[in-house]
């Protein structure tokens, strides 16, 4: 079991979400702890690295704490991964959530919590993921291919890059006529937004176990 359980401690899981843009997977956190979607679970803090990024007004609006901790603000990589690993570190979390944070994770940080932060892929890995698929360039490449089928991925953060333990996917249509952008809104409406509330409930519930590169869910 992953020490990310908080059903046996009794206490709730204490999520970071760290996010880039307009953060709907964010809303769909907050909607989701919100309905009861998600149990056991508190949104501790939201980080963005773009200080305009709409996900923090949603934030302020939910009365969640927020920050951003922008790469331009440093004078080095170096010193800004350190930034941001003492800001997750503040908010004490259980679970690192990456919800369209489009910034490469400090391997420290990867280490640190290794098994204790996932992340939303839009696409089915090992489909149209790794280096350069990210955001609307996935979609784009998945209609350049013609394919029929996408979906969403949500997994584990390893050392590479969409490359760790799978715990939930959800395949979505391709529909004639799609573009790139029809195609994200449907992923994320249909895939992204369900799937994402999901794992953490069921992380928050002490219902995913990680055997080497594959999770089980137990029920
Ligand atoms: C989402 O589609 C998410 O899957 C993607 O960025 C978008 C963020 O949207 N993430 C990646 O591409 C990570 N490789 P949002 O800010 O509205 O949640």
């Amino acid at each position: 079991m992953l020490n990310t359980d908080a059903s046996e401690s009794g206490k709730n899981l204490r999520i970071v979400v760290m996010v880039s843009g307009g953060g709907t997977n964010l809303q769909a956190i907050i909607d989701g702890v919100r309905n009861g979607r998600i149990t056991n679970t508190e949104i501790a803090g939201v980080i963005s690295n773009n200080k305009n990024a709409y996900a923090l007004t949603r934030a302020e609006k939910n009365h969640i704490p927020n920050q951003c901790v922008s790469p331009k603000d440093y004078e080095s990589r170096d010193i800004f991964n350190e930034k941001l690993l003492e800001a997750v570190a503040s908010y004490e979390p259980d679970l690192i959530v990456l919800a369209g944070f489009l910034v490469v994770i400090p391997p420290a940080m990867i280490r640190k919590y290794e098994n204790r932060m996932i992340n939303i892929h839009p696409s089915l890995i090992p489909s149209f993921c790794g280096r350069g698929y990210y955001g609307l360039k996935v979609h784009e490449a998945a209609l350049e291919r013609g394919v029929k089928v996408v979906g969403a991925t949500v997994h584990f953060v390893d050392e590479g890059t969409d490359t760790g333990p799978i715990i939930l996917q959800k395949a979505v249509e391709v529909e004639p006529g799609d573009t790139p952008e029809t195609l994200q809104k449907r992923v994320m409406e249909q895939a992204e937004w369900k799937i994402l509330p999901q794992a953490i409930d069921l992380i928050a519930n002490g219902r995913v176990r990680v055997e080497g590169n594959q999770t089980k869910i137990l029920s």
